[in-house]
């Protein structure tokens, strides 16, 4: 299994092109199961979960093609791929692929809202937390699914085709609202969705799905408005920026000190982390490239943060906002109400040297002058990034175990921090 070894103590500088987001391109990829015409993806990040969502479409029936590269284009650049789901083949989603992956559940809206059925196996826990599918299930029943729960496995059916209806989620979740969009993109009628998750990457696949003939109106606000069609057809869409990953490098400036230009990255998608890391010490500001991110030598400020729905602070940004402020001047409280269990950090950062006391779902952190190098495991995809900001920071060898969870969502982290100077490398095997 590859490790990642970090010498800490150099500062960044330079820029870094920041790649299409997975949580957006893993929705989209999903979008093909809607019609069987080609959809045409650009700037799909080069990430282990897109290559594993290829494999559970491909099981499906869905041809996946990466195009070749064009002049100009470089390796830091996204692929291009087209998917075609011309005939599903099957309609389901076994265990040993959605257990691996919990977003494949989600193809159980479009293949419900185009073959009329569905059996996908309930995705199980992970590293974060229970996550329940109980909001999915509501959704589509309300559109008029027939459910069944046997063995492990969810049995939609909707032999007729869906109809539109009014869906009020009781809690926001971001995965629920991308299959209730999707699904009553084809449902007879017309549907509206309340208390809808406001996620930038809501709005990315609803603007693919009109691409592609659905009306949809107030993606990325609460309230969704979605006029169901018959079919829909072949798009070209590229998917947006990913805010976490640009979240999670200026992060790392502002620990190391230095100065970046995250390439691509949008001020729009990232206001609350700018506020919180503004209130931090770091400098950011919108250029016509991107965000670039400045800290000059002095120390870093206290913060306490909420973790929230968007636009609150993320929870995909928590743990790597705790490894910064374990080097603050103070003390600092971040609480997290997205996931019971996203504190796996908490331990592995101590074995750097920082001061975390949780209580519940609140962590107290106060600041210490320097964390050392140690070994220390990666236990989920967010965690792992953590480790790789406190290593940046510690003073010595950090050697991150269990790399592939940081492969899942990052591309190419250690050439895009080495080439600003890091001292990162990969150790294979
Ligand atoms: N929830 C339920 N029932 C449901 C669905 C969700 O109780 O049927 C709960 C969850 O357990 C959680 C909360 O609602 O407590 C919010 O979950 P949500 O559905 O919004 O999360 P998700 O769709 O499973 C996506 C991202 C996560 C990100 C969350 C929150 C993707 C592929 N995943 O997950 O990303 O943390 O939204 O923003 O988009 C990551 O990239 O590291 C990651 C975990």
């Amino acid at each position: 299994m590859d490790r990642i070894r970090i010498v800490g103590g150099n500062r960044l500088n330079g820029t870094i092109p920041i790649s299409g987001a997975k949580n957006a391109a893993l929705p989209l990829m999903i979008a093909s199961l809607l019609t069987n015409e080609t959809l045409t993806l650009d700037n799909v990040p080069r990430l282990a979960d897109v290559a594993m969502l290829k494999r559970i479409l491909g099981n499906h029936g869905v041809d996946c093609m990466v195009l070749g590269k064009r002049s100009g284009q470089n390796g830091m650049q996204g692929e291009s791929i087209e998917l075609r789901a011309g005939d599903i083949v099957d309609t389901t989603a076994p265990y040993d692929l959605v257990a691996r992956m919990r977003a494949s559940f989600w193809v159980i809206g479009p293949l419900l809202a185009r073959m009329g059925e569905a059996k996908v196996s309930l995705p199980g826990g992970c590293a974060i937390g229970t996550r329940p599918v109980d909001l999915f299930i509501e959704a589509l029943k309300t559109l008029g699914a027939d459910i069944d729960i046997e063995a492990g496995y969810v049995f939609a059916r909707a032999p007729k085709g869906l109809r539109g209806a009014r869906i009020v989620f009781p809690k926001v979740t971001v995965g629920a609202t991308h299959v209730a969009m999707m699904s009553a993109a084809l449902a007879k009628g017309e549907t509206v969705i309340e208390n809808a998750a406001r996620e930038p990457e809501i709005a990315d696949l609803a603007a693919c799905l009109v691409k592609m003939g659905a009306r949809i109106s107030g993606a990325g606000t609460s309230t969704i408005h979605i006029e169901g069609v018959d079919r829909l057809a072949a798009a070209r869409h590229a998917v947006m920026p990913d805010r976490i990953e640009a979240g999670t490098y200026a992060m790392a400036v502002a620990m190391t000190g230095g100065d970046v230009l995250l390439e691509g990255a949008t001020a729009a998608n990232l206001e609350k982390p700018i506020e919180v890391l503004t209130q931090v010490g770091a400098e950011i500001t919108a250029t016509n490239r991107g965000l670039r991110v400045t800290r000059n030598g002095n120390g870093l400020a206290p913060v306490d943060v909420t973790t929230e729905p968007f636009p609150g602070f993320a929870t995909d940004l928590q743990a790597q906002l705790m490894a910064l402020v374990s080097r603050a001047e103070g003390t600092s409280h971040i609480r997290e109400t997205i996931f019971e269990n996203r504190f796996m950090h908490v331990q592995e950062l101590a074995r750097l040297g920082a001061d975390i006391h949780l209580d519940g779902q609140v962590a107290t952190i106060t600041g210490v002058g320097k964390l050392t190098g140690a070994q220390v495991m990666a236990t989920d995809l967010r965690a792992s990034v953590s480790l790789i900001i406190a290593g940046l920071a510690a003073e010595g060898e950090t050697i991150v175990n269990r790399v592939y969870h940081l492969d899942r969502g990052f591309e190419r982290i250690e050439d895009k921090l080495g080439a600003c100077g890091a001292a990162i490398e990969r150790l294979s095997g």
